[in-house]
């Protein structure tokens, strides 16, 4: 284990990359810092359970360039919470957050994500004993309500409760999660956005930390959002257009753009390196580059090689050389 120490009050909140499972892997967060140097990364929501008796390397480890991160923690057990979050604060994390927004089957069963938003005295039971055990801070991400809850209050009861133990950053998915009948994609797209709940709540409690999340596409619609929100937490968007999270980073914090060409560079090295050093399969990484390029000439051939010919390349290089030849010569036509 080892242990980068960040000065979290020097992490900014304008911009983070949501906790996205089977996504935002260490590799893909690899590249998401290549094109945005300040944005708080977060990784998968990852179970107390897995923490606890898993293989921590492997579930944990990360680069270390890809501080400031986050890890977000699934679970409802104050003591397990505690435990699983000193692990990560050893591990260097830099923030440690609770999911209370997933509404999927298989985490109701295990009675977290988000149907804690009706149990606000547990959650806050469940931060307290994950800052009496570290010092990084706990965060939480939830939605604006479940079911028939009431709009507003209902927000605003269990944020409440929660900035009384002194939890002061709080990321709203800005739409009702519905427990029953949805699917976690449906549960995505289908409950309305209410971003003006979530402004409300800002307005509400100026003192603490209030990040805005779900459906933030646009540059214009950060212009139109800023005053009401201390920053943004971008999902789907940055995953599948991550020239945006480039564009953001620019906006937010005035970093040039970068090339995305010296990006591609600069990943085959990294594929290469854990190829030999880790045995990592070279699609694993690459997977999460498919959408560099949308947007430009070519995009499609770039996407079309990278996911057709990556498990039968020899190396990250010349899978990439492939995929340029055919995205300039795509330009060029
Ligand atoms: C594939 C996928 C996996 C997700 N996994 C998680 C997760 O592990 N933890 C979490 O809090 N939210 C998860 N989410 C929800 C996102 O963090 C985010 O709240 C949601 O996508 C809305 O933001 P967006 O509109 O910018 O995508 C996931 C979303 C997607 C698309």
């Amino acid at each position: 284990m080892r242990k980068v120490v960040q000065n979290s009050s020097l992490i900014s909140p304008l911009l983070s990359v949501a906790p996205m499972i089977d996504w935002t892997d260490r590799h893909c967060r690899y590249f998401h810092r290549q094109l945005s140097p300040n944005a708080l990364v977060y990784t998968e929501m990852i179970t107390t359970g897995a923490v606890l008796h898993g293989d921590l390397d492997k579930l944990l480890g990360y680069s270390d360039c890809e501080h400031p991160i986050a890890l977000q923690l699934g679970g409802s057990e104050p003591e397990d919470l505690a435990k699983s979050a000193k692990i990560g604060e050893d591990y260097g994390y830099d923030e440690i957050n609770l999911n209370c927004g997933c509404p999927s089957e298989r985490v109701q069963k295990g009675s977290f994500g988000a149907c804690l938003m009706r149990e606000p005295d547990l959650v806050a039971n469940c931060i307290k004993s994950m800052q009496d055990a570290v010092s990084v801070p706990v965060t939480v991400k939830c939605r604006i309500g479940i079911d028939d809850s009431e709009d507003y209050p209902f927000l605003e009861t269990f944020v409440e409760k929660i900035a009384a133990t002194g939890c002061a950053k709080f990321i709203i998915h800005a739409r009702k999660a519905w427990l029953k009948g949805l699917s976690p994609k449906e549960n995505r797209e289908i409950p309305p956005l209410r971003y003006d709940i979530a402004a409300l709540l800002k307005k509400n409690h100026p003192d603490l930390t209030i990040i805005l999340n779900g459906g933030v596409n646009t540059l214009e619609m950060i212009d139109g959002l800023m005053p009401d929100f201390d920053g943004f937490m971008i999902g789907r968007e940055a995953y599948q257009n991550p020239w945006y999270l480039a564009e953001l980073e620019h906006k937010l914090f005035g970093t040039p753009l970068p090339d995305r060409y010296a990006i591609v560079a600069h990943m085959a090295e990294y594929i290469e390196s854990r190829r030999i050093s880790a045995g990592m399969p070279i699609h694993s990484t690459t997977r999460h580059m498919l959408g560099l390029f949308n947007g430009l000439r070519g995009a499609k051939k770039w996407r079309q090689t990278l996911g057709g010919e990556a498990h039968a390349a020899s190396s990250a290089q010349s899978l990439f050389d492939v995929a340029l030849a055919h995205l300039i010569g795509e330009e060029a036509a």
